[in-house]
């Protein structure tokens, strides 16, 4: 019998619990060509911005030994384009769509929400308070506590009741599991760790920054330790909220991992670009994994880290 994967996003039911991490397959078309985006448990749009944004200058990629930074710099269509083209084509493929948003301003953010519950569609939105590289945005909102509880409350407020609303926090803060209690008391619906981590690479040939924007966002198997503890840390925190668990998930192993550690879910991210078909393969590894320790449900390892079973069991599938 087939092992079950399933998981829930509110009120959507996922075939599996391994999803496309927001950022590394835009939205959607580009692994079409290599999967089936039905397939996968969700995709997680690219942050959407308001209006077209261009990102920062180039280069925008540098490879770091087991990672890869990037300042992209929110680089997209913007909202209207999204909802024109990229939303219908995905959902005419039979995907799930999470859609990532990301503003410079509360109101910005408010206002995304406000479009997105408008639109039929849409399985729950990732509110990216932990882009590294908006420069004209100041400090990330998941970097302080009450900014990041701001943030969520003006969405929550906004978007519609029953779309899940999921914070996406960033692992560059001394005390993760306070912003995550923000944003829980600001009304999220589950939090989505980790983002990248704030990294700088320099050029010992031009002996200047790798990066136009000097700094980027650190991904890649090199982060994943810190995913770990950061999901560890919130799952202890908070037995029943839904976690999306990602950082450097290169393989099924790494995905049981994560789930041990407390993520109801898994996204896929910086593996994409090295393999393209990462979230099938990364579903089938994990199968695999379960029967090696003789389980067939993925819910069953879900926070069996932490060596008791999580309170409340009904982020579970
Ligand atoms: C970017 O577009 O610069 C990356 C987005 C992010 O890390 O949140």
């Amino acid at each position: 019998m087939p092992a079950d994967m399933r998981a829930r996003l509110g009120l959507t039911d996922l075939p599996n619990l391994v999803l496309s991490a927001s950022g590394c397959a835009g939205a959607g078309r580009e692994l079409a060509q290599f999967i089936d985006v039905a397939r996968v448990g969700a995709v997680i749009s690219k942050s959407i911005m308001a209006e077209p944004h261009t990102g920062n200058p180039a280069p925008r990629l540098a490879e770091t030994p087991s990672g890869l930074l990037n300042s992209v710099g929110l680089q997209g269509p913007g909202m209207d384009a999204f909802l024109q083209r990229d939303l219908p084509w995905l959902l005419s493929r039979g995907a799930r769509v999470v859609v990532s948003i990301a503003g410079q301003t509360i109101r910005e953010f408010a206002g995304l929400a406000t479009r997105l519950s408008d639109t039929a569609g849409v399985s729950a939105i990732e509110v990216n308070l932990s882009c590294p590289n908006a420069e004209d945005a100041g400090q990330p909102f998941a970097l302080d506590p009450q900014r990041a509880g701001s943030v969520i409350a003006a969405v929550r407020g906004s978007a519609r009741y029953d779309i899940p609303v999921f914070a996406k926090l960033s692992p560059d803060v001394t005390d993760i599991v306070a912003v995550a209690s923000a944003c829980v008391a600001a009304g999220a619906d589950g939090l989505s760790l980790i983002n990248t981590l704030l990294g700088m690479a320099i050029d010992p040939v031009t002996m200047r920054p790798a990066l136009a924007g000097k700094y980027g966002g650190l991904s890649g198997p090199a982060i994943r330790p810190v995913a770990v503890r950061c999901v560890w840390q919130v799952r202890a925190a908070f037995p029943d909220v839904p976690i999306i668990g990602s950082g450097g998930v290169r393989t099924g192993r790494d995905a049981l991992e994560l789930l041990l550690a407390g993520a109801s879910m898994i996204a896929v991210g910086t593996e994409i670009i090295h393999d393209p078909s990462a979230c099938s393969r990364v579903l089938r590894e994990l199968e695999e994994e379960l029967a090696a320790i003789g389980t067939d449900r993925a819910a069953d390892v879900i926070g069996q880290a932490h060596g008791r079973t999580p309170r409340g069991l009904a982020w579970r599938a």
